[in-house]
């Protein structure tokens, strides 16, 4: 009986797991290094010649392995420790691993020793490797810790090998041993206390990314500026050295605490190690984020699932610290308009990069306006056959007529690319918020399908090629416009799986209605006064579409004229004072009044190549840094402040280098409205800081403008 229930684990532990055989001491009985010798000895006689070390010990029930004698790793076997954590016995020096009872003649063919890269994966005891004799290996991923002297050895009689991505994590003089004979030995990344890495002979090999952390207060790295400044941070000594930033999450221990505030997070950088505890997947997000600006490289960002120009194998130090911080604010946005110049999916993403690396968290998404349409839909396919490609555009900062002789687009995204952003932008931790405008700023639309505006099929194919505003509106008489709007909506609105939908609401002439049949009869069979009345019916009409299907309406603050359900939400632009009556009345406001936030107007620099039209309308880094977004609000009220958001409309921003211009180094002004807390903001520290961060900003291809 007891025999069958030993073949029948053994069966179990021997079944392939993803095409491998695996074996793990688990499934054998004694000490544990009863167990796991008598495991290889059933990988060696299966020809499994694998074993993994679970990160649970069940015998135990944590992930501690208690050896009181080597682990011989037999020739062309690979050892695998998930997580383990293998300690000596009291009395017993080690070695932990080896494979030295290969003895004499032939050398072993090669072994392996793989940690899974966790920091809690280590070898815990005075000598952790000996490998000795034998063609080749791999060490690498793991920890060592409570070492002594020549805790890794690489003695004689090896001919090729690899120990890489290996942490000491205590001091240790000559940590890792290379014996004078040993040939084409490869040491790199290999994190250590003072000097831990034993110079490695010349003769036998090549080392790279050696990297050493100074023992604590040896070095003092300066903190480099900050962007937006943490709320509490506390300068430690010393600094912790990461053997590359591709390994980068390997090395932090994350913890979760629901009781900081959301997003918030606490980041404590020791040179013994890095630890985050976050309130939430944000906050974690955020703690990397400043855990990169900190490190002061091209750091990947988070975990490696995706690269972003960092170098991944470029070892990484980070001055010590402690850093407990959280936002100010929910919505921390930028506002893209690609209706009037379409900057396209690259420039898009660059921008999102930049807005992660400050902490915004929303991009408001302005796709569709008179001077061009830029979502390819299915059931309207001239949509962007027409409404995104203008036969010429007015020449730079016209608004009277002059045009430039040149056609521009067609330019568009399509579905696949739109659902590419979105989720480029989600692991960013930024939500998407699209904005398709109607019952104005739709004559691009229009261009494809004229019988839906008040003129009817004699309007011009085109889309407006002048900037300002377009009298040519959506026939909110017609029922089969209202059913056209709806049938765009069903086909934007799964793309975007955020919360809200922008409608856009905001500068729509009434000319066209009151002079259109379909309009006056509408508003008269209504009871209206007159179609003048008719935007707030038919914002109101589309509002409730959108919220059968889940979807919460933001509109600028002309929809506050609408008598809207107060679940929607409502942006101050010509303004604060809408945005406050808006909260009063129970509206969630984002406050983006063009006064403050308007950055395609100029920032009154001197020289400014990408100026703005207008030079009366200056909105300069201090007039941002002092803005605050509940001024007039009463205290009850302050909470339907979701935040603020810097909006660049593009009539004047051509392309990506005037939209960095444009974009920084305010954005970072409004990025510090937005997260830290008012008492501790201070604009000539932030000027300061600024000009030493601006380099950073260049550095990482930002084409920032100067601060004066
Ligand atoms: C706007 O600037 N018309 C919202
Ligand atoms: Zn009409």
């Amino acid at each position: 009986m007891k025999n069958k229930i030993l073949l029948l684990s053994l069966a179990a532990a021997l079944s392939a797991v993803g095409g491998e055989k695996v074996i793990t001491p688990n499934d054998f009985t004694g000490s544990d290094s009863e167990r796991i010798a008598k495991a290889i000895a059933e990988g060696v006689r299966t020809k499994a010649f694998r074993m993994t070390i679970p990160a649970e010990n069940r015998v135990r029930g944590e992930n501690v392995w208690i050896l009181d004698r080597t682990i011989e790793i037999p020739s062309d076997f690979s050892l695998l420790i998930k997580e383990a954590r293998l300690v000596a016995a009291p009395g017993f020096e080690g070695p932990l691993v080896s494979n030295a009872s290969a003895k004499g003649g032939k050398p072993d063919k090669n072994i392996e020793l793989l940690g899974l890269g966790s920091r809690k994966g280590a070898l815990v005891g005075a000598k952790a490797i000996l490998a000795k004799n034998v063609n080749g290996f791999i060490f690498s991923n793991f920890e060592v810790c409570d070492a002594k002297a020549g805790a890794i050895e690489i003695a004689d009689g090896v001919l090729t090998g690899r120990l890489s991505n290996v942490r000491f994590t205590t001091p240790v003089p000559k940590g890792i041993v290379v014996a004078d004979g040993c040939r084409q030995i490869e040491v790199h990344e290999i994190v250590a206390p003072c000097d831990g890495v034993a110079a490695v002979p010349a003769a036998a090999g090549w080392a790279s990314n050696l990297w050493a952390t100074v023992s604590d207060g040896a070095a003092d790295l300066p903190i480099p500026a900050l962007m937006p400044a943490p709320r509490k941070l506390k300068k430690g000594r010393g600094y912790f050295g990461a053997p590359s930033a591709y390994v980068t999450r390997d090395w932090i221990s994350f913890s979760r605490d629901a009781k900081l505030p959301a997003e918030g997070y606490r980041l404590s950088v020791r040179p013994t190690g890095v630890t985050v505890v976050a309130a939430d997947a944000n906050g974690e997000l955020h703690a990397m984020t400043t855990l990169r600006q900190l490190a002061g490289e091209k750091m990947p960002y988070c975990n490696c699932d995706f690269y972003d120009g960092g170098d991944w194998g470029r070892p990484l130090r980070v001055p010590c610290c402690e850093i407990e911080d959280w936002p100010a604010y929910r919505w921390r946005g930028m506002l893209i308009d690609e209706g009037r110049h379409f900057f396209g999916k690259e420039t898009v993403k660059h921008v999102l990069d930049q807005m992660a690396y400050h902490k915004y968290n929303v991009l408001h998404w302005h796709l569709t306006e008179d001077q061009g349409w830029r979502i390819a839909l299915d059931r309207f396919p001239k949509l962007v056959e027409y409404g995104s490609v203008r036969p010429h555009s007015p020449v730079h900062f016209d608004y009277a007529g002059e045009n430039n002789g040149e056609k521009y687009g067609p330019f568009y995204y399509t579905k696949d690319e739109i659902r590419e952003i979105v989720a480029y932008a989600a692991a960013r931790g930024i939500t998407v918020v699209p904005e398709v405008e109607f019952p104005g700023h739709i004559r691009a639309a229009l261009a494809g399908y004229p019988e839906y505006s008040c003129v009817g099929p004699t309007l011009p194919r085109v889309p407006r090629t002048t900037w300002g505003i377009e009298d040519d509106v959506l026939c909110v008489g017609n029922d089969e416009a209202l059913r056209f709007v709806e049938q765009i909506l069903d086909e934007v609105v799964p793309l975007f799986p955020g919360e809200f939908f922008h409608i856009g609401g905001d500068e729509c002439p009434t000319k066209r209605w009151k002079e259109c049949p379909k309009c006056i009869a509408r508003a008269k069979e209504l009871g209206l006064v007159g179609p003048e009345k008719l935007q707030g019916w038919v914002t109101k009409r589309f509002t409730e579409y959108l919220a059968k299907k889940g979807k919460r309406v933001l509109g600028w603050d002309e929809i506050l004229e609408c008598d809207i359900p107060t679940a929607s939400g409502v942006m101050s632009w010509r303004g604060t004072a809408g945005g406050i009556k808006a909260s009063r009345l129970g509206h969630d406001v984002v406050m983006c009044p063009q006064s403050h936030c308007y950055f395609n107007r100029m920032q009154g620099i001197a020289d400014d190549p990408f100026t703005a039209r207008n030079k009366s309308q200056c909105v300069s880094l201090e007039k941002v840094y002092r803005f605050d977004p509940v001024a007039g609000i009463p205290a009850e009220y302050r909470a339907h402040v979701l935040g603020s958001q810097a909006c660049f409309w593009s009539e004047v921003i051509w392309n990506r280098y005037d939209l960095d211009w444009k974009m920084w180094p305010r954005a970072c002004a409004l990025a510090e409205v937005l997260w830290t807390s008012p008492e501790k903001r201070d604009f000539a520290e932030f000027k300061a800081r600024m000009a030493a961060y601006r380099k950073t900003l260049i550095g990482r291809g930002v084409n920032c403008a100067p601060l004066d």
